[in-house]
């Protein structure tokens, strides 16, 4: 391999979020609490879906598939910026970084996705309620799914493909907390400004159009109900916050720092946090809590899971 003759740089160094402790320490408690409730609350969504038979419809498998991905989201980052807070020295190897940046891409791509079918799933049950079963039967889910992970896999490939071969001499510095395309192709030594451009707008137009598919849906749902009841507005309405909630606080960070090609700041990294931290671990709430089917499911599996207990400790 003749890379390594000019590639000098085997591993890089992230300058991290911030070098004040009190910042540090509130980051890594925040991020702790995010991580743990992240972990269960979607590993349970995840659990009640499989285990229970009366959830065996599109939209909660979705919404499962949805969790087995946010548990992806919480790892892939998550784990390495907490053991990091502390140290001084933060490094990621040349293949970590490009690790990171596949999964983190493939994951982004997969979640986008999902929410559309998602939103596609609520569509037709409220606009098409009669071709319900027959639209969304089951070889359909699978297609979704299908598509989203291959859709996924192609955006993250994509992009990687076109940086994996740059040539890295130094400086190694990465001002942030995990490696993403802007700030990783600004490092190479050769002229980047096209490259930055075309692998920034990719997942820019990508997280754009994703935001006006879903905006576009949930107006199309509202518009259906009016027409069809006049009570039923509000409680469309308060269902779909939700899902609103949900598709701004993790595209528009998204938006934001993938519409601006060429800008890389200390606020991109703040915004990241959510993405990061926060989105993964609110879905389980969001989706769930509001959702009495699932709540009822819930208590099933916590009550069986603490009767197992009992039952495993009297034997013992
Ligand atoms: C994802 O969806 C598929 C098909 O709808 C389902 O069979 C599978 O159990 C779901 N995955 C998870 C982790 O729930």
């Amino acid at each position: 391999m003749d890379k390594e003759n000019y590639s000098a740089v085997s591993e890089f160094v992230f300058l991290g979020l911030s070098n004040s402790w009190d910042i540090q320490l509130f980051l890594f408690v925040f991020s702790s609490v995010f991580y743990l409730a992240s972990m269960l609350g979607n590993s349970l969504i995840v659990l009640t879906v499989t285990s229970d038979p009366h959830l065996h419809s599109p939209m909660y498998f979705l919404l499962a598939n949805l969790s087995f991905i946010d548990l992806g989201m919480s790892s892939v980052i998550s784990p390495k910026m907490m053991s990091d807070l502390f140290r001084k020295h933060k490094v990621i190897s040349f293949y970590g970084c490009i690790t990171q940046m596949f999964f983190i891409h493939l994951i982004g791509g997969v979640e986008m996705l999902l929410l559309i079918a998602m939103a596609f799933d609520r569509y037709v049950a409220i606009c098409k309620p009669l071709h319900y079963l027959i639209i969304m039967c089951p070889r359909m889910c699978i297609l979704l799914l299908a598509a989203a992970w291959i859709i996924g896999f192609i955006h993250s490939v994509a992009q990687l493909a076109f940086v994996v071969h740059l040539p890295f001499c130094g400086p190694n510095e990465l001002d942030s907390f995990y490696c993403d395309f802007p700030r990783f192709i600004k490092l190479a030594c050769t002229d980047t400004y096209r490259l930055q451009f075309i692998v920034t707008a990719n997942s820019g137009f990508m997280s754009l159009c994703v935001f006006f598919i879903l905006i576009s849906s949930y107006i199309s749902i509202l518009v259906t109900v009016q027409k069809h009841s006049s009570g039923g507005v509000s409680k469309a309405l308060s269902t779909l916050s939700a899902h609103i909630t949900v598709v701004v606080l993790f595209l528009g960070p998204l938006i934001f720092v993938y519409t601006r090609p060429h800008a890389t700041s200390r606020l991109d990294n703040f915004l990241a946090v959510f993405d990061v931290v926060l989105t993964p671990s609110l879905n389980p709430i969001i989706y769930t809590l509001r959702n009495k089917e699932m709540k009822v499911a819930m208590r099933r599996v916590c009550s069986q899971f603490v009767s197992f207990r009992k039952i495993s400790s009297g034997i013992w």
